[in-house]
This record gives C-alpha cells, sequence and structure tokens, in this order.
C-alpha cells in the first residue's frame, strides 16, 4: 500500500515502518497516525511477519503530536475528533512491536515510543515530556507509562519540570531496553525484531498478552490469566512441536498452530 507519511518495509520475519515527515521531526498528525495504524494491522495480520519494528530518523524519531494541526482547536473539538482515539490501535497489535529510537523522542513520539513493547536507541536518544511548555499535559499515555516504566520520582520530573532523558539515562532507569551506536541501532532492533519474530507465534502473542495485563491487574487476576493461557497453549501445534524437539534433541519447527 502506498503512504504519504511512512515507509513500510520487511526485514527477513521484521516488518519495518519508517515514519517520515522529515521537514517536521516526523511530528505526528492525524494522517500519520491513521497511516501507522493501517501498517501496524497489516503486518499483525500478515503470516509472513514474527515482529514489527517503528522507527523514524537519525534525528527524530518523533518531536511530539503536531502541535500546528491542534494548536486553534477547542475542547469540543478535541472530544469530538477524539484526537488521541486512533493511537490505541498501536497496542491492540498482537504480535512484538519495538521502537528503535534515536534522535527526538518527545510528548507524542516518547508516549508512541512507551506504547511498544521494548525500545531500542541510539546514543543521541532523547526522551522527555516538554508538554508543560505548551500549557497542557501529556495525552497519549505519557503520565501512565511513564510512572510504571521509571518510578514517580523521575516521571514528575520529567513532565512537570520538562526533564530530559538521554538514551544513556534512559537506559539506566529502564526505559529503554538497549543502546547502540547511531550506526547500528536500527540494524540491531532489526535483528532484534527478527530474533524474537522467529519464536513460536502463539506463545509468542499469550506471553505478550500476559506482560501486558500485569500492568492492568491485581497479581492474583494476572496469576489466573497466565495459567489459563499456559494451559491453552497445549492446544498448539506448537507446544507439541516445541517439546518432542526438545525431547529428541532437534530444532523445533513452528507453524503458527
Ligand atoms: C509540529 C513541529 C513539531 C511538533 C518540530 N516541528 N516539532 N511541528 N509539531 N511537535 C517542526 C518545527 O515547527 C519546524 O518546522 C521543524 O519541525 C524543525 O523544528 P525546529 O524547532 O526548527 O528544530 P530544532 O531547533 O532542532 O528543535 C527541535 C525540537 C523542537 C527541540 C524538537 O522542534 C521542539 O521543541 N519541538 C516541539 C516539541 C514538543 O513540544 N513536543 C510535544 C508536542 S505536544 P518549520 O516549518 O517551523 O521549520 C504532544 C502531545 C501529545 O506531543 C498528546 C497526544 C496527542
Amino acid at each position: 500500500m502506498a503512504y504519504e507519511f511512512i515507509i513500510t518495509e520487511v526485514h527477513d520475519r521484521a516488518g519495518l515502518i519508517r515514519l517520515n515527515r522529515p521537514q517536521a521531526l516526523n511530528a505526528l498528525n492525524s494522517s500519520l497516525m491513521a497511516e501507522l495504524g493501517n501498517a501496524l494491522l497489516a503486518f499483525d495480520a500478515d503470516a509472513q511477519i514474527g515482529a514489527v519494528v517503528i522507527t523514524g530518523s537519525d534525528r527524530a524519531f518523533a518531536a511530539g503530536a503536531d502541535i500546528k494541526e491542534m494548536a486553534d482547536a477547542s475542547a469540543v473539538d478535541m472530544l469530538r475528533s477524539d484526537l488521541i482515539g486512533p493511537w490505541d490501535i498501536v497496542t491492540t497489535i498482537k504480535k512484538p512491536v519495538m521502537a528503535a529510537v534515536s534522535g527526538f523522542a518527545l510528548g507524542g513520539g516518547c508516549e508512541l515510543a512507551m506504547m511498544c513493547d521494548m525500545i531500542v536507541a541510539s546514543e543521541t536518544a532523547v526522551f522527555g515530556q516538554p508538554e508543560i511548555n505548551l500549557g497542557v499535559i501529556p495525552g497519549a499515555g505519557g503520565t501512565q507509562r511513564l510512572v510504571r516504566a521509571v518510578g514517580k520520582a523521575l516521571a514528575m520530573e520529567i513532565i512537570l519540570n520538562d526533564r530530559r532523558l538521554t538514551a544513556e539515562e534512559a537506559y539506566r532507569f529502564g526505559l529503554v531496553n538497549r543502546v547502540y551506536p547511531v550506526d547500528s541501532y536500527l540494524e540491531e532492533a532489526l535483528n532484534l525484531a527478527n530474533s524474537i519474530g522467529a519464536r513460536a507465534p502463539i506463545a509468542l502473542q499469550l506471553a505478550k498478552e500476559s506482560i501486558n495485563k500485569a500492568f492492568e491487574m491485581t497479581l492474583t487476576e494476572g496469576l489466573v490469566i497466565e495459567r489459563r493461557n499456559f494451559y491453552f497453549l497445549f492446544a498448539s501445534e506448537d507446544q507439541k512441536e516445541g517439546m518432542d524437539a526438545f525431547v529428541n534433541k532437534r530444532q523445533p519447527q513452528w507453524k503458527g498452530k
């Protein structure tokens, strides 16, 4: 499919989505987000794809939601258009989704990265939630996901006082999985996506679902979900294949069935 604001590519089992509004540092307008949602759903439905990587440019993953698009909106405009509603698609994708972040990941850009399952950063990545400078607050999950990722104390500084995190700090505080030089972060993110994407697809889906439940449920409820998902996997051919391969000392061939 032809897109205006993103570019899609396939690298082995990894689907790659490049945010592509360089003149606006990949500011996330509603057309771009609609395209991103469509591309994610298409990769999710494609059996050849095991995992998805979202990236921007080396200079900017995304400098936030498009300020120019919303500057003159009224509250009723915002409520009626539900500008942020379509962003939720990112969190409905069943396959693992990774953000490969270089340069600015600010405001909605940081929130988009946090909606992903993992973040691979370049050494130049900068994470922040500068909405306070615009007289607003994060609106696509920043106040919730940042607290869960880095804790209350640091989240308060980042959101209330526009503290920005370097890639090294983001790694130290648990916001990102890995940090690489600019020259290699995307390749490393694709390697990680291919490594994960080659694994048993149904187990991947239920593992991701179970982990995400940890943010939404009590421990007791989450443990029930985990155990049911564990038992359910015994209905899959991949469970029989995986355990037979172990017992017979051979490599498993996953079918996603
Ligand atoms: C619209 C943006 C933009 C944005 C940058 N641009 N960020 N346009 N929305 N969020 C545009 C600039 O207007 C400019 O276009 C071009 O990109 C290059 O930006 P410069 O400012 O000239 O670059 P630089 O001096 O290098 O500064 C980079 C920057 C700065 C530090 C990232 O652009 C910046 O502070 N951007 C805004 C960051 C921000 O506040 N993000 C939060 C947005 S609110 P022109 O045409 O002028 O050359 C948000 C809420 C999310 O995300 C809630 C959910 C929807």
